[in-house]
């Protein structure tokens, strides 16, 4: 039956999710699937089902698309969907949420400090650096792809952070630097068959993964084989799928982490429940290495929608 690949969206990851989902789109196709772009920005959702879509593959990222909103609507119109169910969804798109999860299940994640609206009073926010240290990260607590984010060195820099991570967000997550080891590690399936693809170490020039690094640069390495010991790696796999279970994500995700350079302890920092499919995005990397193609990963995902 017909698929719609939805792409597009209104978040302020819309061009992301347009690259992602013309790949994915391209390569269904390629795969047989007779799959049909849908632009929730553009569309009605309910149209999907007077428009004959049997499923649907979700290639949005950020709010409106990764937060279980969309997930919820297909589930009112009885459409199977790729990836996350409506809670998961919801508590990934929101890193604080997340934080909040791993954290009371003994998972480890950078110690963080919430600023809701009325906590981003001048005297709240320069007290922050006196409990995270310097540096910290100021980020929306519901974007992705970097947007919004500051690496905050002084106490002077911190209002302006505040300010930039407010104009996506009401609330604002401040969390402790840990300085060492970008890695991310992508997850396939659900429950106890859920599996994580080889881990893939990211270097980008200056340490800055940034918006422009993650989607546009030639010069940021993605390392898969990581080179990281086989403990750490292995490590680094469990912890993403004990992260993942916790959250009860489905389908796929990819879980970012940072691994601390002073004594190699990891900390998680996110799950995206609707990763980036770019050319430059990191599942299809980590798939090809584990001996899938970016067609196969697509049908894969394809195939575990549900409802
Ligand atoms: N938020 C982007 C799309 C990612 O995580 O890949
Ligand atoms: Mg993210």
């Amino acid at each position: 039956g017909k698929v719609a690949v939805l792409m597009g969206g209104s978040s302020a990851e819309r061009q992301v999710s347009l690259m992602s989902g013309n790949g994915v789109l391209e390569a269904l196709r390629r795969a047989g699937v007779d799959a049909q772009p849908f632009d929730p920005a553009e569309r009605e959702l309910a149209e999907l089902k007077h428009a004959g879509f049997e499923r649907a593959f979700i290639a949005l990222h950020g709010r409106h698309g990764e937060d279980g909103t969309v997930q919820g609507a297909l589930e009112l119109l009885r459409i199977p969907y790729t990836g996350s169910g409506v809670m998961a969804s919801a508590i990934a798109m929101d890193k604080v949420m997340t934080k909040r999860i791993w954290a009371a299940e003994g998972l480890p994640t950078p110690r963080w400090a919430w600023l809701s609206p009325e906590h981003q009073a001048r005297e709240d926010v320069v007290a922050v650096p006196d409990k995270l240290g310097l540096p910290l990260i100021v980020k929306p607590p519901r974007e992705g792809s970097s947007i919004g984010i500051t690496k905050v060195a002084g106490y002077s820099e911190m209002q302006d952070a505040v300010k930039l991570a407010s104009e996506y967000d009401a609330d604002v997550l401040c969390e402790e630097f840990i300085d060492g080891i970008e890695v991310t590690c992508a997850v396939l399936g659900e429950g106890a068959s859920a599996r994580a693809l080889p881990v893939i170490r990211i270097v980008a020039p200056g340490g800055n993964y940034d918006f422009e690094h993650k989607y546009f640069s030639e010069e940021t390495g993605y390392h898969c084989p990581s080179g990281l010991p086989p403990a750490e790696e292995a490590e680094i796999q469990r912890l993403t799928l004990a992260a993942y279970r916790l959250l009860g994500c489905r389908g796929w995700g990819r879980a970012d982490l940072m691994i601390r350079e002073s004594d190699r302890k990891p900390f998680l920092l996110e799950m995206n429940t609707s990763p980036g499919m770019t050319s430059h995005s990191l599942v299809p990397l980590a798939a090809r290495v584990a001996g899938m193609s970016y067609e196969q990963l697509c049908v894969h995902v394809l195939e575990c929608a549900a409802l």
